[in-house]
């Protein structure tokens, strides 16, 4: 099978062209998202309105969630709101990733995402315009970019405080305030910030609320993990506070059927896909976005190759001895090489329902690290995903 393309199906001796608008390994195009209505209208009403002038000052929010729950999805969705309210403010979306090697190389380029994003920005004259571009080689980074693994000292910790509270004023007073704009910043997987510096989201909360102390009206937004705060709760309880906590869970029947119609809808699709077909999706993908746009990514697939203008029960059934092996060779397969012996006789215990021993919570802490598990309540935890609970139990040792 191929994945997305353009393909052509018959009706009524009609050709159709029609493009499938299921893609697992992309966030979601913003025509093709669905659900999420309850964050979409917060962003709406309360942290897009906070960006203006005459507000208390901008909210900010932490979207949380495990893999593929569809964060960055929503993050996508959140530009193109900020891009339909009145005074769009520019939105800088900067993905974290512990490549950067160091908080201090991230912040320089996420001063760089803000220069860009800014210059996008309609209706500077071109004396703001000269002077942003000028500014763009002006600034002096402190610093030297760390080498991989070295821990970053706390005199540059400073550096990089200094650096973004400095810059971020600096733009403020002399371009963004006198021209009406202001600008939200999302940090996607803010938890790899943790990861290069475990005081990263400390640091972020002193500077924006050293900000708020000019009158600047800059957002924070970021996504991670639903354990994000869990893990830095001790030494920084404040961090938890600063943030409006968005958890994303999985979608129900509804949601579900939104995401299986809407895309398939956008893009003029003539196939119908029945409510108890809906329904068979929701139960195989226990409503999980990634799993969702997985198996309607290859059931569209088939359904334009076969030419049918309708997917039923026996279309799914049809289809899925297909489907779940196009999972193992895409997902399950590398996640189960990847897992040391010990790891897997853990995942075997726990998709057979069998009793894990005591002692092992060096070992369960990996594979939460590896998103193969996720812990319950204290002591007690379950396989990320009941398709992959199995693939496990079909492995047999
Ligand atoms: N609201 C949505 N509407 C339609 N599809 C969605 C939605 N949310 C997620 N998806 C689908 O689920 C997949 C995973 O979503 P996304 O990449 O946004 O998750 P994530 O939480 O950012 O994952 P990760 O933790 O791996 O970064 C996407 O490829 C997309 O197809
Ligand atoms: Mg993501």
């Amino acid at each position: 099978m191929q994945a997305c393309g353009l393909f052509q199906l018959f009706q009524e001796g009609a050709v159709v062209s029609m493009v499938n608008p299921f893609n697992p390994y992309y966030p979601a195009e913003a025509a093709f998202f669905a659900n999420r209505r309850r964050e979409q209208e917060w962003f709406r009403r309360g942290l897009l309105p906070s960006l203006r002038p005459e507000s208390a000052g901008p909210w900010n929010a932490a979207i949380l969630g495990p893999w593929g729950i569809g964060k960055s999805s929503l993050v996508r969705r959140l530009r193109e709101l900020a891009r339909e309210t009145e005074v769009p403010p520019g939105v800088v979306v900067v993905g974290c990733t512990t490549g950067y090697g160091s908080l201090l190389g991230f912040t320089r380029s996420l001063i760089g995402s803000m220069k860009e994003e800014m210059l996008s920005l309609a209706g500077w004259s071109e004396a703001v315009r000269t002077e942003l571009e000028r500014w763009s080689v002006q600034i002096q980074l402190p610093g030297v970019a760390l080498r991989r693994g070295q821990r970053q000292a706390p005199e540059e910790a400073a550096n990089v405080a200094e650096l973004l509270r400095s810059t971020l004023r600096r733009y403020w007073e002399q371009i963004l305030e006198p021209a009406g704009k202001t600008l939200l910043f999302v940090l996607d997987d803010a938890d790899l910030l943790q990861v290069m510096d475990p005081n990263a989201l400390m640091i972020l909360r002193a500077v924006f609320q050293d900000l708020h102390m000019y009158r600047a009206r800059y957002g924070l937004v970021i996504t991670g993990p639903s354990n994000l705060f869990g893990e830095v709760r001790e030494v920084a309880e404040p961090v938890t506070r600063f943030f409006e906590h968005l958890p994303l869970r999985e979608f129900d029947l509804d949601d579900t059927t939104d995401a299986v119609r809407h895309p398939l809808q956008q893009v003029h699709a003539p196939i119908r896909v029945s409510d108890e077909a809906v329904g068979w999706v929701w139960e195989q993908s226990h409503g999980h976005p990634y799993f969702v746009a997985f198996i309607m990514r290859d059931v569209v697939d088939e359904a334009m190759k076969q030419k049918w203008d309708r997917i039923d029960i026996e279309h799914l059934q049809k289809c899925w001895p297909y489907v779940s092996a196009h999972l193992e060779t895409e997902k399950f397969l590398a996640e189960w090489t990847y897992a040391t012996p010990a790891e897997r006789q853990i995942l075997q215990a726990l998709a057979t329902g069998k009793h894990i021993g005591e002692g092992k919570s060096a070992l369960m802490s990996r594979l939460v690290r590896k998103n193969l598990i996720y812990r319950i309540e204290r002591g007690q935890y379950a396989i990320y995903h009941p398709l992959f609970a199995e693939f496990v139990r079909n492995q047999a040792e």
